[in-house]
């Protein structure tokens, strides 16, 4: 049995892991560390919030002090740090959250969790979860990103998460801390806030807004089901070598054109407008420093630890199609407050 501390819980992965982990390792505890940013929301494990292997608490990875509570009141053993500022477009408006959080936060973390852990002889685990944008942009045609890629990172969302994932390699190099560190594609599905791509297309067509696609909307993103991520980090924690990154992708290249285009024609289907959904489509201003491409190559998840995708997209698009379908509710609350002020500053109106 681990006592695992999750951080950035209440996000968009950190909800769907700590679902799925409850469901896979029931005797496990689990304590929740969530700072409840604009992008955290306790709701979204409304299901889990009673069990009594699970615990919340409303905590920021640059707290010290309440991490040394945590490591140590909860005797911690495993940490699956999800707590970051994750959008890039966020990014370009304001860094300063993404350094405070991404690079000082997980430094304070990594300090907390050497300072409980000693000599790390407890069979102790700290999983890093990071991103493909570390690796910077591909060319049409070039070989997907492996581990050992270059880093390049073009956004100060991705400088950021470079820098973290720098730490937590040199924590293993220095102190022997046994860190895994894993840098996955672009994920999609249910809980996740509607200013991404996905359910930003879905939300906008339903309430006959423009659908806004940067530049000419050739860019590519290689895009995993959620549930497959967490699968991918489960299979890590329980397999992966210390001091090893591992990439997780969905082997699933797509434009965002044809995304959006595959969304509006299934809405057409699932819940007619007045005109096709396509019709609101609108190019805007191009991303700076839009990555072109991103894929991942996949093959060391698959050989060391036979891993692989279990979603196809077609049923994954499906599922998350649905779920914001059934979730309006849900959209319209994570959408109320700061969310407005973000959407005037990036588009220019009231969202
Ligand atoms: P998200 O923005 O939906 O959630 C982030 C969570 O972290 C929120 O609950 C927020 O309240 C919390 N948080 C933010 N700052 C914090 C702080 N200082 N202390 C404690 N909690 C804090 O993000 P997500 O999409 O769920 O991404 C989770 C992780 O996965 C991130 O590290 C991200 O870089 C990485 N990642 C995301 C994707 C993706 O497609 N979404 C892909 C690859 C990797
Ligand atoms: O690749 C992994 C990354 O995927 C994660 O590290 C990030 O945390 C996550 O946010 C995501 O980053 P992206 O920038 O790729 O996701 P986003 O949904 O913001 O954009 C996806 C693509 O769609 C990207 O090429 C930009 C484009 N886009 C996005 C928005 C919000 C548009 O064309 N229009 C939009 O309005």
């Amino acid at each position: 049995m681990r006592n695992i501390l999750i951080t950035g819980g209440a996000g968009f992965i950190g909800a769907n892991f700590i679902r799925y982990w409850v469901d896979r390792h029931p005797g496990d505890r689990m304590v929740n560390l969530d700072a409840l940013t604009y992008a955290g929301n306790p709701e979204n494990l409304a299901a889990i919030d009673t069990l009594p292997v699970y615990r919340f608490v409303h905590g920021d990875i640059n707290d010290r002090q309440c991490l040394e509570e945590v490591f140590a009141g909860e005797a911690i053993d495993t940490v699956v740090h999800f707590a970051a500022e994750s959008h890039v477009d966020r990014s370009i408006l304001g860094p300063d959250a993404f350094i405070r959080t991404n690079v000082h936060g997980t430094f304070t973390l990594l300090e907390a969790a050497k300072a409980a852990w000693g000599d790390f002889a407890g069979g102790q685990r700290f999983l890093h979860v990071s991103t493909d944008e570390v690796y910077g942009s591909l060319e049409a045609g070039a070989p997907a990103f492996t581990e050992t890629h270059a880093y390049a990172p073009n956004s100060p969302y991705s400088a950021s998460k470079a820098a973290s994932d720098h730490l937590v390699r040199a924590y293993h190099r220095t102190y022997g801390m046994p860190v895994l560190t894993t840098n996955c594609s672009n994920n999609y599905g249910p809980y996740q806030f509607p200013e991404k791509l996905i359910p930003l297309t879905i939300l906008n067509a339903l309430e006959g807004k423009p659908i806004p696609v940067y530049g000419d909307g050739r860019t590519i993103r290689d895009w995993l089901y959620v549930e497959d991520h967490c699968n991918g980090i489960e299979t890590v924690l329980e397999g992966g070598r210390p001091g090893e990154v591992y990439n997780i992708g969905g082997i699933n290249e797509w434009q965002n054109i044809d995304i959006v285009h595959l969304i509006c024609d299934r809405l057409d289907e699932l819940q007619p407008g007045a005109a096709p959904y396509r019709e609101q489509v609108t190019f805007v201003t191009d991303r700076p420093g839009h990555d072109r491409r991103y894929a991942i190559d996949a093959g060391k998840m698959q050989r060391e630890l036979g891993w692989s995708p279990r979603h196809d997209f077609a049923s994954g698009i499906e599922q998350t199609i649905r779920w914001y379908l059934d979730n309006r509710d849900w959209c319209d609350r994570m959408r109320s407050g700061e969310y407005q002020n973000y959407y005037r500053k990036q588009y220019g109106r009231q969202a």
